[in-house]
């Protein structure tokens, strides 16, 4: 798929209507982690470098089409003025007559942010009447928001069809990755799908196993596997309605000529909490009053060769309970070695989604990977094999 980037446009004088994504963790009025905010600097630095005046367009939390003062994009002002080393504007609206006095006031050299969009229910309707508004404030659209490009909503799909439209420095970069290590990855491609549950990533699954050489199945939904070909796994959090649609993943991997990995051990214990007494058993072996929490030494030191053997490797979910030591072990051991093998050029590296990128970074891998996605729900749907709505809009 072809899109244009900010380089395409002419954006000298004009008002860049730029759709980010901002929903950062917060917690006592604080920016707990401010990434997506930074990633969104050079986009912004750009259109202004270009003689145009970013108007930043976002959602934040689910106000379901309500106003909710809690909600506010306002309290985001100073992190982003921070982050940009710029003054940055605030207009109470996103339509209307408070955005289109604010976007007239606005000077060179200035950014203005723009009321949650999600305090319209039009927005998540994809609204022609809402997307004709925001559009009538500016002369360029540019989507920056990634992570968001799984909602057909008005700001995301709706003012790419009525303005000339192109893609942001990260929405660029997003897609570039993504594209290399799914769309014409360099091979063998492995990927290490983990998490809770199987019902949850199916589709996900489904589709990576007709696109991977290797698939690395970790976490509680390993369980769901080892219960589909027969083997106990005592207490451990496993969906045993789910076994037949594992066997039939494995078949379809089979067909395809992708190799499905699961454990060959496992660290079992009889308690879930930190510091809990654990043993490492054959993944065949877990005692009926224990539970699987982790992978174990003889699986990591299989997943390591396996990256070892690949090109491109893409990770969503972690292979134990990470949150809890010592059941952090084996996603700690495989993500640095992923991370060494990128750092020496062998393996490019994609990770995202959720859980992952807290995994990677509790294990001091992240930074080394070559592309760590902001998205969430968007990087599963697109590991999912779907078009995603605010990039097919870009389309040129
Ligand atoms: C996210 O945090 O994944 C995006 O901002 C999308 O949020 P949503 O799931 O509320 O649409």
């Amino acid at each position: 798929m072809a899109w244009k980037t900010l380089d395409d446009m002419d954006l000298n004088g004009k008002v860049a209507l730029v759709r980010v994504d901002i929903n950062v963790p917060i917690e006592e009025g604080q920016v707990t982690d401010d990434t997506r905010i930074q990633k969104i600097v050079p986009t912004v630095k750009d259109i202004i470098a270009a003689g145009g005046k970013p108007v930043l367009l976002a959602h934040f939390g689910r106000p379901k089409g309500q106003v909710v003062p809690a909600l506010s994009l306002e309290m985001l002002v100073p992190a982003l003025s921070n982050a940009l080393g710029l003054p940055v504007k605030f207009a109470s609206n996103c339509i209307g007559g408070p955005a289109k006095t604010a976007v007239s006031e606005l000077k060179t050299g200035e950014v203005l942010l723009l009321e949650n969009t999600r305090f319209h229910a039009g927005e998540e309707k994809n609204d022609r009447e809402l997307s004709a508004s925001m559009a009538a404030l500016g002369e360029v659209y540019v989507n920056d928001a990634f992570s968001a490009a799984h909602r057909a909503h008005a700001s995301t799909v709706g003012i790419a069809e009525i303005l000339p439209s192109c893609a942001g420095r990260l929405m660029a970069a997003e897609l570039k990755a993504l594209e290399a290590a799914l769309g014409a990855p360099e091979r063998p491609v492995t990927a290490v799908v983990g998490g809770a549950k199987v019902s949850t990533k199916l589709e996900l699954l489904g589709n990576l196993v007709t696109k991977v050489d290797n698939l690395i199945i970790g976490g509680g939904m390993a369980n769901t596997f080892l219960v589909a070909q027969g083997i106990d796994v005592g207490k451990s959090l496993a969906e045993h309605d789910m076994a037949e649609t594992a066997r039939e993943i494995l078949a379809k991997a089979k067909d395809s000529g992708c190799v499905i990995v699961l454990p060959s051990d496992v660290v079992v214990a009889r308690e879930f909490k930190a510091g809990a007494a654990s043993d490492v058993v054959a993944a065949d072996a877990c005692p009926s009053d224990a539970m699987i929490l982790d992978a174990g030494p003889k699986s990591v030191e299989q997943v390591s060769a396996i990256f070892e053997a690949s090109k491109t490797l893409i990770w969503n979910g972690p292979l134990g309970a990470f949150e809890i030591e010592p059941f952090d072990v084996a996603t700690n051991a495989a993500a640095a070695r992923a991370a060494a093998l990128t750092v020496e050029g062998k393996l490019i590296s994609v990770a995202g989604g959720g859980d992952t990128v807290a995994a990677l970074n509790k294990a001091g891998a992240a930074k080394d990977f070559t592309y760590i996605s902001t998205a969430g729900g968007a990087f599963l749907e697109w590991m999912e094999g779907k078009e995603l709505p605010g990039v097919a809009a870009l389309s040129a």
